[in-house]
């Protein structure tokens, strides 16, 4: 298989953002996590593995001011910048492997929607949860979108992780706790349906145990308003593989 970077620039340079299984035209439930946080305009944003994703017009339209969007692909970041045209000049692009991103930097939110499910052996998830520990601050969020455990297991032709509300939190609990948790069925633009689990997550003070929200799992719904075909020569199994 070729490289990680070559292989998501391909993605990107092919295919069109509307056919994106993962495409959601407003990111409702991340923006939804993130308003209920009530945070000052002021804080640090980074959107890991942002690719085409329309979050960050969101995040500018909201008037968000400090947000950085990291992504592998240098391909996809362009068409993001394209599209904002001059409010790109606003944003701080990183074109890196999140596994490779190393920053002084403190973020109040991290966000990450279907990236961190593609690091599938250990020291790579490793690398990426000791770089979420060395860079959200104190009383921080992380906001975390990955295929559940009813979810596809490959996307974009690559296997990916799958995650249970118990596994995903274990993850971060040495220093995060878990304020809520939504599953979601995003249906593609064929029609296909993909189980995604996202996670609320607050930094906790050095020193302090666990004390994760106990509230009730949230159950929700998403309908990508580009309806297609078909998807293209993505390899399709039963439980909606993206492409
Ligand atoms: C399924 S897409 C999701 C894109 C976007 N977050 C969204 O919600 O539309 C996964 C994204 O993660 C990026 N990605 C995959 N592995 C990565 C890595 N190791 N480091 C940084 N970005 C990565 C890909 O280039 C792609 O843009």
């Amino acid at each position: 298989m070729k490289n990680l970077k070559e292989h998501w620039n391909t993605v990107y340079s092919k295919s069109n953002t509307h056919k994106h299984t993962w495409t959601q035209d407003v990111p409702r439930t991340t923006l939804s996590m993130l308003d209920s946080l009530k945070l000052s305009k002021e804080v640090e944003i980074i959107d890991v593995g942002g690719g085409d994703s329309s979050l960050v017009d969101n995040l500018l339209g909201l008037g968000y001011k400090n947000i950085t969007v990291l992504d592998i692909s240098e391909e996809a970041l362009n068409i993001t910048k394209k599209r904002l045209g001059d409010n790109a000049h606003y944003i701080k692009w990183v074109v890196s492997d999140i596994t490779e991103y190393r920053t002084d930097k403190k973020y109040d939110v991290w966000i990450d929607r279907a990236a961190f499910h593609f690091l599938k052996d250990e020291t790579s998830i490793l690398t990426y949860l000791n770089l979420v520990n060395t860079s959200v601050s104190e009383n921080g969020y992380l906001l975390m979108a990955a295929f559940s455990d009813k979810g596809p297991t490959k996307c974009s032709g690559l296997e990916v992780r799958q995650y249970s509300n118990e596994n995903l939190t274990s993850l971060f609990e040495s220093n995060f706790n878990r304020e809520r948790c939504v599953f979601e069925d995003h249906t593609t633009p064929s029609q296909m349906n993909q189980n995604f689990i996202y996670l609320l997550l607050k930094r906790r003070k050095l020193g302090l145990i666990p004390l994760h929200n106990n509230a009730a799992d949230e159950f929700v719904t998403y309908q990508s308003t580009n309806a297609l075909s078909t998807e293209g020569s993505c390899d399709v199994n039963s439980k909606g593989c993206c492409c």
